[in-house]
């Protein structure tokens, strides 16, 4: 796993853009799978990704994560990603379900059904990921039944202490992925990256990344990076 460190929230947001406009750029598919995140660092990153010149009509954008609302809720990733990206891209957006009549366990079969027809080999090009400051990622949440889900690649999943069903990706899935970029900032997540740098392994979820088959590199500002002691940083010029 590589960490690069920006000065800023705002460069980190314009050099991660740029990272993975990169990424699209180098894939070599007919099509490039790219798994969004939700989350304020990732909606930034969105905001300049969605001006830079990038070959659109062979992405294929899906979610890493999903809240269980209705999706204009302001809660949804899905909205969040539509309104700064995909609504001003060519790009396919594939969507996960959501109704009052249908359980999140089904809607979660139907997206993976969906993951299944767009990766076939369940091997994303690129996954973003955010990290809350409980060590989460996706909606891989401390103590969760989806942590130890090793077959699925997207399941719902209880989550009791935000009293809430999500929709996530499972570390299988992450973890197959091409590329997983990591989207941090805020001091408030700086001893999670540390944890997930140099804690003792399965302490938080996020060290599933520690697992990942393809590259890893978390794009943080200076905070995110500021309890970090024994980590070779690279800083973003
Ligand atoms: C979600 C996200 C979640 C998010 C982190 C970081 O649905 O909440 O997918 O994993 O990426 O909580 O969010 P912030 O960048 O807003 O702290």
């Amino acid at each position: 796993m590589r960490i690069v460190v920006h000065a800023d929230g705002e460069t980190l947001a314009r050099r991660a853009a740029e990272h993975i406009a990169g990424l699209i750029k180098q894939s070599a598919g007919p099509r490039v799978a790219l798994g969004l995140a939700g989350g304020s660092t990732p909606k930034a990153t969105y905001e300049e990704l969605r001006w830079l010149p990038v070959n659109w009509d062979i992405v294929d954008l899906w979610l890493s994560d999903e809240r269980w609302v209705a999706p204009d809720h302001d809660d949804s990733n899905g909205a969040m990603a539509a309104a700064t990206l995909a609504d001003h891209v060519e790009a396919r957006f594939f969507r996960t379900r959501w109704s009052r009549h249908v359980r999140p366990r089904d809607a979660a079969a139907f997206y993976e059904a969906d993951l299944r027809r767009i990766i076939p080999d369940g091997r994303s090009d690129i996954i973003l990921l955010g990290m809350g400051s409980d060590g989460h990622t996706a909606s891989l949440f401390p103590g969760t039944e989806a942590l130890d889900e090793k077959e699925r690649w997207f399941v719902a999943n209880e989550v009791p202490h935000l009293d809430t069903w999500r929709l996530t990706a499972t570390a299988t899935m992450i973890q197959r992925a091409g590329a997983v970029v990591v989207l941090t900032a805020g001091d408030t997540k700086a001893e999670m990256v540390a944890t997930a740098f140099e804690g003792e392994d399965g302490t938080i979820p996020i060290q599933l990344l520690r697992q990942a088959e393809g590259h890893v590199v978390w794009l943080v500002d200076e905070a995110a990076a500021s309890m970090l002691s024994e980590t070779p940083v690279e800083r973003a010029l």
